[in-house]
């Protein structure tokens, strides 16, 4: 194992004897049970049901086309329609690996997801991601040619954000814009991200919840923008479209000092140039 694994908390579950030291798994140490696939199973149909009114058009119909419904998804077959369509594939990974081997695995278009699956008692609620989280929150829109260089382009930023002392405006990036951005579609905001739409409560609250700040996007409002990592968002940011964020990724660089320096807006608060999303 790589020195870098030991900056990680102890409590997290995975199999991390068995990784390399880019934090991979081999691929024959992937072995799901009838439970396992029954808990697969049991959260994909939940979620399904909520994606219409809630989740972007391009994650619905990118999601309907992968073999999800069944059961734990093979990451090899998915692997294969995801480089016909932008080139991106899997790797599995114990459960979260280190800064430096994520941005390296993104700046080279391959999506590290975890191997395991959450126990049938935590099907509402888990504090590490899992692979329902990884596979079914994320993998959608690695079809999506412009979130796709989205992820490629914050990868190849790791190393510079690293040097700089500025990983935590990239990782506010990361959270609020990755994990948990909506999109407006025809005058209706929906969700795109993985951590909105692997969560029932989530979802729900952050589309059509009455208290949570839904922004319209700003990349530097953004980059000093404290979050939540165990509870509903109370604010999230609303872009046009997938190429806005792209574009905003080209002007990150330029931010990624005044960023570091800047005072941060703590989780909910308002700053003053704020505008509501419409
Ligand atoms: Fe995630």
């Amino acid at each position: 194992m790589s020195a870098s694994v030991q900056e990680l908390p102890s409590f997290l579950r995975g199999n991390y004897a068995a990784a390399a030291p880019d934090g991979t798994l081999p691929a024959a140490s992937l072995r799901y049970g009838a439970a396992d696939h029954a808990t697969w199973r049991t959260l994909y149909q939940r979620q399904a049901a909520l994606l219409p009114g809630h989740a972007a058009s391009a994650f619905r119909t990118a999601l309907a086309r992968l073999p999800f419904a069944e059961g734990v998804p093979d990451l090899a077959a998915t692997s294969a329609l995801l480089r016909d369509a932008t080139g991106f594939s899997l790797v599995p990974v114990p459960g979260l690996i280190p800064d430096a081997p994520f941005f390296t695995h993104l700046a080279a278009r391959r999506f590290p997801v975890t191997a395991w699956i959450r126990r049938p008692e935590e099907l509402d609620y888990i504090v590490e991601p899992d692979i329902f989280h990884d596979a079914f929150g994320h993998v959608p829109l690695l079809t999506e040619p412009d979130f796709a260089d989205v992820l490629e382009a914050y990868g190849r930023l790791g190393a510079q954000a690293t040097r700089l002392g500025a990983l935590k405006p990239l990782a506010r990036f990361y959270w609020h814009m990755i994990e948990f951005g909506l999109i407006r579609e025809g005058g209706a905001v929906r969700a795109y991200g993985a951590g909105i739409l692997s969560s029932g409560a989530e979802t729900r609250h952050a589309v059509t919840g009455a208290t949570p700040r839904r922004l319209r996007f700003d990349l530097w409002r953004v980059l000093r923008s404290d979050y939540f990592i165990d509870d509903l968002q109370p604010t999230y940011f609303v872009i046009e479209s997938f190429a806005e964020l792209f574009a905003a990724m080209r002007r990150l660089p330029a931010l990624l000092e005044a960023a570091r320096d800047a005072t941060p807006i703590p989780p909910g608060a308002a700053a003053p140039e704020d505008q509501p999303a419409r």
